[in-house]
């Protein structure tokens, strides 16, 4: 996977463009009267891979759908080299490219079809070099062959590397993942893993990637920051994370089942 991608590496475009840095100052979200997110503010650097984790329904996606711009917050900012991501200006300026919980493939069309469409629609490139850009893509994340299929004829895991292949179409400068590993086996996520890595250090690209999963936080991040019921509870590299004394912290790095106590009787309703 390496290989391939280190040797389409001259022939992208994307290479030319700097990374972009994220701030987000004193954010709040809240859904009628639920409040989501509570007060958050932190920087991720130009091409740092900085990992949001959490519990489910801590506010992850939510706080990942502010920073693409998708949503607004109720109070504070959000801002991509200091502009508004919801402007429509701010998105011509930069290619900022979300790879959706749920890979948000559309079904009715095939992979190539897809692919070629984000370009189709802004009319980017001419016919030829939009094929390459799409088979460039395809090839990077070892996909040829399922170039002619529709998604309800891949797999889990062959789907989320259709929808990071998507967004590398966009030659983005800011690459945000949502659960990129998630519902897969452990040998799929170690490869997604690799792939996000691997695409830091060959685009430049900067990468801000919601998970849960452990592995991928602690061996690829740069920093962690851990959302808990709606507030930033760490924000630190991975090896000071491992180090942090919080025991909910602790808990949620490194859970264990106790049948006397178990979780189920602690939820809270949400
Ligand atoms: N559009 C919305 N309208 C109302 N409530 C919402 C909306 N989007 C999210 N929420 C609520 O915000 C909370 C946080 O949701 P979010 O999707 O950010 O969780 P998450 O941390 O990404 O969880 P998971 O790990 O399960 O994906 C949840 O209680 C959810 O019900
Ligand atoms: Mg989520």
């Amino acid at each position: 996977m390496k290989k391939a991608i280190i040797q389409e590496r001259s022939s992208c475009a994307g290479t030319a463009r700097p990374p972009v840095g994220v701030e987000v100052s004193g954010l709040s979200k809240n859904f009628g009267t639920q409040r989501v997110l509570k007060d958050i503010s932190l920087t991720v650097k130009p091409g740092e891979i900085f990992t949001i984790m959490g519990p489910s329904g801590s506010g992850k996606s939510v706080l990942l759908r502010q920073i693409a711009g998708l949503d607004q917050p109720t109070k504070g900012t959000a801002r991509i080299n200091g502009l508004d991501p919801a402007d429509p200006d701010t998105r011509d300026r930069f290619a900022i490219a979300l790879v959706f919980q749920a890979g948000a493939l559309f079904n009715s069309i095939s992979v190539y079809d897809n692919l070629a469409l984000y370009l189709l629609e802004h009319r980017l490139c001419p016919k030829k070099e939009m094929r390459d850009r799409v088979m460039r893509a395809l090839k990077i994340l070892s996909l040829e062959n399922a170039v002619k299929k529709f998604p309800s004829e891949l797999s889990g895991g062959m789907k989320k590397r259709v929808a990071i292949a998507r967004a590398l179409v966009m030659e983005p400068q800011l690459l945000l993942y949502d659960e990129p590993t998630s519902e897969l086996d452990p040998v799929m996520s170690a490869t997604i893993t690799e792939i996000i890595a691997t695409l830091k250090t060959e685009f430049n690209v900067t990468s801000i990637v919601v998970s849960h999963d452990r592995d991928l936080a602690l061996t690829i991040s740069d920093r962690v920051a851990l959302l808990m019921k709606g507030e930033l509870r760490a924000l630190c590299s991975p090896a000071e994370l491992r180090k942090v004394e919080d025991p909910a912290v602790k808990d949620f790095l490194n859970p264990t089942i106790d049948l006397k106590k178990p979780r189920y009787q602690q939820l809270e309703s949400s």
